[in-house]
């Protein structure tokens, strides 16, 4: 018999079925990563299949793929679809602003790509996601770096009154590895006052390829709880 899913799973299956909602037949639909997604992307499946909705994937990840196939969501890429209907992505932090931390799963450079080539954002997240300041708790942000430039991106950051530390695996020796060959560092800062001003300086350090903060990229996001969801939303300015 299956264990009754715990109350942080059923939160985060309740955001991801309401966002699900806003797909429309036809529509070109980002795929985020994370366990969060994977129900989104199980929910779509399920819709693909009952009301045979047509639309095509652009997973942001190898995990995305897979569950992509899995759940017969036929795929698609960004060289044949760069502009994308809607995006549905994970989060590991949410401030008012839905500005986000997000690459716990390693994934931020291509949900990043996928995010910026988005109509419509909508994060997914279990409530206890939101914070009122990103960076609370200590919580680090991921970066993706070349291999060639982890030490000078580590006296960097330190300018830069972060502490960079190499991310390492769980069950093989070593860093952790992107999809896109890169390893990550997870980065603290402390609270981060001005998330918009360390993304762009970050993004100045040569060797950095991608940060896992993620602003004015949503426009909605869907918290979950034991009993439902909670709906926020910004004025984000389009850029389509
Ligand atoms: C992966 C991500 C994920 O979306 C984020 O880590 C949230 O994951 P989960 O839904 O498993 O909590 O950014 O790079």
């Amino acid at each position: 018999m299956k264990a009754n899913p715990d109350s942080v799973e059923i939160a985060k299956k309740n955001a991801a079925l309401v966002a699900v909602k806003h797909v429309k037949d036809g529509n070109i639909v980002g795929l985020g990563s994370g366990t969060t997604i994977a129900y989104a992307i199980e929910a779509l499946g399920e819709r693909v299949k009952k009301e045979n909705l047509k639309v095509l994937g652009v997973p942001s990840s190898y995990q995305a793929f897979a569950l992509a196939v899995q759940n017969k969501i036929p795929v698609t890429t960004l060289e044949e679809h760069p502009v994308i209907d809607v995006n549905i992505d994970g989060a590991d932090q949410i401030d008012p602003k839905l500005n986000l931390i997000k690459g716990m799963g390693a994934a931020l450079t291509r949900e990043k790509i996928v995010a910026a080539a988005s109509k419509l954002n909508i994060i997914i997240a279990d409530e206890k996601k939101r914070v009122k300041i990103l960076g609370e708790n200590n919580h680090p942000v991921p970066i993706e770096v070349l291999t060639f430039a982890i030490a000078p991106v580590t006296l960097a950051i330190g300018k830069l009154g972060g502490k960079a530390t190499l991310r390492e695996t769980k069950g093989k020796l070593g860093p952790v590895i992107s999809d896109n060959g890169n390893p990550i560092m997870d980065v603290t800062f402390g609270a981060i006052t001005d998330a918009a001003k360390l993304n762009q300086q970050l993004k100045m350090i040569p060797g950095v390829i991608e940060t896992g903060l993620f602003v004015n990229l949503a426009d909605m996001a869907y918290l979950g709880t034991t009993t439902g969801t909670e709906k926020l939303q910004t004025a984000r300015k389009q850029t389509f």
